[in-house]
């Protein structure tokens, strides 16, 4: 098969986490059971066959590096657990705009604009020969995913939206890919067993089982950046929708329901903590009452489904498919074109790999 050549927007610790990714399993037979991907070979392809072309941030100390070294500077937390070789991959300086938050710019270090100018993002993409490009931006990034989004469009790049912006979920947008004969994935990464997923879970078992739910929340802390960024109301419009909708979705009936980025907690790093709280009643008008806690490294969490989605994007590619992909958009995303549980997302997909649906 041919090798997949994609760049990434944002070189924080869910790029890190997916390039360390794509090293550590480099070489792992078929059959192997990998722990977060629904296959070591999906449609013919393998992880090995992800090549990192291109990449953009707006850190001054990752911008000019080898992308291998520019994913673990700081302030990147992401757990070191794959050695990368030089990928010969530059960082190029992307531009701003709304990606970095007043607040943000001493943790994300931002450039000057007397030290770097910006690239043209299509031109970029164009000269790397990337097919697809990865939108890992901040959340909030109104203008600068789209900014992306049209870069891609420009160049040929298939995207993958990775972030709680609506792209592949709105109809304007995702028409803009489909007439351009290119496939697109999202929105919003679930990650393979995060509080999205757990919660989601979670009311499936009570709606099965005839309990209904009277209220239940969310609440996560971590100590990244994404946290950091994640403080401030104004930026967390798009990252609320899309993780209540995720959950809301599943009930037939109004639940009072709360979710959301609740605190940065600086010293827990790259760890995150959720804690999902779910009130309801069962035969006899009985409570029920039900408290979880999950503790996870976050980053790593979602990289091996973004592994799953480049390789459904890429067979979509070769397919001529274009438009928004909607069985592995359902599956791996929070905010997808299509709601519907996840068991069914996954037969989706499966029936996508082997050529019974079409998208
Ligand atoms: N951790 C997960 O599993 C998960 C799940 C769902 C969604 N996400 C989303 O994925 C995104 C990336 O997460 P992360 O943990 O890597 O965040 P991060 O803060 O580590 O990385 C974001 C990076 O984007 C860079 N950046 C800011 N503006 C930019 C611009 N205009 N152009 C290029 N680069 C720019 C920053 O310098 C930073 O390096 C976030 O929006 C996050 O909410 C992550």
């Amino acid at each position: 098969m041919s090798k997949i050549k994609v760049a990434v927007a944002g070189v924080g610790n869910c790029a890190s986490a997916l390039i360390q990714g794509v090293e550590y399993y480099k070489g792992v037979e078929d059959g192997a059971n990998i722990p977060g991907l629904m296959h070591v070979d999906f449609g013919g392809y393998s992880i090995e066959d992800i090549e990192f072309v291109a990449a953009f941030e707006v850190n001054r100390e990752k911008i000019g590096k080898d992308l291998s070294e520019a994913i673990f500077t700081d302030p990147n937390t992401c757990s070191r657990f794959a050695d990368v070789p030089k990928l010969g991959v530059t960082v190029s300086p992307g531009p701003i705009l709304d990606g970095v938050a007043s607040y943000m710019r001493s943790p994300f270090k931002v450039y000057g604009k007397d030290r770097f100018r910006d690239v043209d993002v299509a031109g970029v993409l164009r000269d790397s020969g990337a097919e697809i490009l990865i939108n890992y931006l901040p959340v909030g990034s109104y203008n600068a995913t789209r900014h992306y989004a049209r870069a891609a469009l420009e160049a040929g790049c298939a995207f993958i939206n990775c972030i709680p912006e609506f792209i592949a979920s709105d109809e304007v947008w995702s028409r803009r890919f489909e007439e351009k004969g290119l496939p697109i994935a999202g929105d919003d990464i679930k990650s393979q067993l995060g509080a999205t997923i757990l919660h989601r879970t979670l009311v499936k078992l009570c709606i099965d089982r005839g309990v209904f739910i009277d209220e239940t929340y969310q609440l996560n802390i971590g100590g990244n950046t994404d946290f950091q960024n994640m403080t401030s109301e104004d930026r967390l419009k798009t990252k609320r929708i899309s993780k209540t909708e995720a959950v809301t979705s599943l009930a037939s009936y109004f639940m009072p329901t709360r979710i959301g980025p609740s605190d940065y907690v600086p010293f827990l790093n790259d760890k995150k903590v959720c804690y999902i709280y779910l009130k309801g009643r069962k035969f006899g008008d009985l409570p029920v009452k039900l408290t979880v806690k999950l503790e996870v490294e976050d980053s790593p969490n979602s990289a091996g489904v973004v592994i799953d989605v480049i390789r459904a994007v890429k067979l979509a590619l070769d397919r001529g498919v274009a438009g928004p992909l909607i069985s592995i958009s359902s599956y791996a995303f929070k905010h997808p074109p299509i709601q519907v549980p996840d068991s069914e997302a996954r037969m989706w997909v499966e029936d996508f790999i082997s050529g019974k649906r079409s998208r």
